[in-house]
């Protein structure tokens, strides 16, 4: 597909592309590939040339374009190998299928085939095969070749060099990356020979994806050897083939997310709200423009944002401190909901109700201000950008936020109770510099950290300049 880097476009086109995504609620990256995208499918052809029959739904165009070899191995997990095929598919891939003789005993030609809307390859290696495509060929049209599953067999014959039917061969003939998504009983993924494979086959280049560990098909196994989830498969497909611009590679970001805890007690703790998904969800997207992240997460219930180096913590004096570890950044993105205050002095051990004495009092002290320390600081950011999540006064409170935290940008948001922002998955933000105040609409999170990602790309070029 083709592409466009937005800081290479004059300021006036810029301004219409940032107005027009505005109006669609799309990143301007976004918007971009939309409009290449739009231009593109009306020419949209199958890969032996004939115009494609069948079209998948397009969830996201993310693979628009590629070509995926994918051989289906003989295993129970054969099934998952469907699924695959279709969620590739609505990424825009054109899927080719080998299914190995041993596949063909677990799902048909005729069901690949429904899903592929393109003929199958299998063990029937006949003349016309060779004459039409030819394993030479087949193992080289493709992106990328995907071996899900690779059975302990399939594994052994690649690491041996064995090409003694299509799958192997076209394994064998190939120049292209080739991942593989093992699935296997633990005992075989355990064994000596199928480890001596792995080793072979990780030092000859070959891509893994999983096995995870859990229960297996088989009554009473359990252990690593489980093929990966469709879906995870297909997150490594779009990391390896992805071609989008990375205006933010080069780029160091520090970044808090989530809540902190302060504890009372060795029970108790003063926390918030806090899910933490907006500043996950920030640093991905950062991540996925190409910067390092580093991120300092309070404790969260949600998974490390992909491909982010992150950092648990608890309480705002471990996340001040590690933040400073991390410095020096070339921005730093502050979303923590950072308690204001922790108690005086910990109770060591567990504080006991007393009969007739009422509730004890807790004296509180100031916590270190993580934001204004950045913004203040020797090493600061050449971007600094703080999150001010009020329930009142927000333009108000977000502009003395800005001045007194030395911040270059405060995105603020309406937390009162009845927005559901805190703690929920959509988001309604302004954001507050020292020229003017823009309000967006409500939008999802993660649409969010998609534009302001993009926004921050555009800040630190213009801070470079
Ligand atoms: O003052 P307030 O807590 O509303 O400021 C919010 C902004 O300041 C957020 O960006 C938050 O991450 C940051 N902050 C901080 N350290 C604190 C308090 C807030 O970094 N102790």
């Amino acid at each position: 597909m083709a592409s466009i880097t937005v800081r290479n476009l004059d300021p006036a086109t810029k301004e219409a592309l940032r107005r027009r995504a505005a109006q669609n609620g799309r990143s301007m990256e976004e918007e971009v590939r939309h409009l290449l995208g739009a231009l593109e499918s009306s020419e949209t052809v199958n890969i032996d040339g004939s115009a494609r029959s069948t079209a998948a739904p397009v969830v996201s165009g993310s693979l628009a374009g590629r070509h995926i070899l994918l051989i289906i191995g003989g295993g129970i997990a054969a099934y998952k190998g469907l699924d695959l095929i279709r969620r590739l598919r609505e990424r825009g891939a054109a899927v080719r299928v080998v299914l190995t003789s041993a596949g063909s005993q677990f799902i048909t030609p005729l069901s690949v085939g429904a899903l592929t809307a393109d003929r199958v390859f299998t063990d029937l290696f006949d003349r016309e095969d060779e004459h039409d495509v030819g394993h030479i060929r087949l193992s080289r049209e493709a992106d990328l070749i995907v071996v899900a599953p690779a059975t302990a067999d399939l594994m052994a014959k690649m690491a041996a060099g064995l090409g003694n039917d299509l799958a192997s061969t076209v394994l064998l003939a190939t120049d292209k990356t080739v991942l593989i998504a093992p699935a296997m009983n633990p005992k075989m993924w355990d064994h000596p020979a199928t480890r001596r494979n792995r080793r072979i086959l990780e030092k000859d280049n070959i891509l893994f994806i999983g096995p995870n560990a859990g229960e297996m098909a088989e009554s009473g196994e359990a252990g690593a050897g489980r093929m990966a989830e469709p879906l995870e498969i297909v997150a490594r497909v779009e990391e390896f083939l992805d071609q989008s611009p990375k205006p933010l590679a080069g780029n160091k970001i520090v970044m808090t997310s989530g809540p902190t805890h302060e504890p009372i007690d060795p029970v108790r703790y003063i926390a918030n709200r806090s899910s933490g998904r907006q500043g996950h969800a920030i640093a991905a997207a950062l991540a996925r423009l190409g910067a390092k992240v580093q991120l300092v997460s309070g404790p969260v219930n949600i998974p490390d944002p992909q491909g982010v180096q992150t950092v648990h913590v608890e309480t705002a004096e471990e996340m001040r401190d590690a933040v400073e570890q991390m410095l020096p950044a070339d921005a730093a993105v502050m979303v923590a909901a950072v308690a204001d205050w922790r108690t005086k002095s910990e109770s060591g051990e567990k504080i006991k109700k007393k009969a007739g004495k009422g509730p004890p009092s807790l004296k509180l002290t100031e916590n270190p201000d993580i934001l204004a320390g950045l913004g203040h600081h020797k090493l600061r950011p050449r971007v600094v950008i703080g999150f001010a999540a009020e329930t009142n006064d927000l333009e108000k409170n977000a502009k003395g936020k800005l001045q007194r935290k030395g911040a270059d940008l405060i995105v603020a948001n309406d937390v009162s109770p009845e927005t559901g922002i805190m703690g929920g998955l959509k988001n309604r933000v302004r954001l507050v510099t020292r020229t003017g105040v823009e309000d967006w609409p409500e939008m999802s999170k993660d649409e969010v950290a998609r534009r302001l990602a993009d926004r921050i790309a555009l800040m630190l070029e213009e801070a470079e300049a």
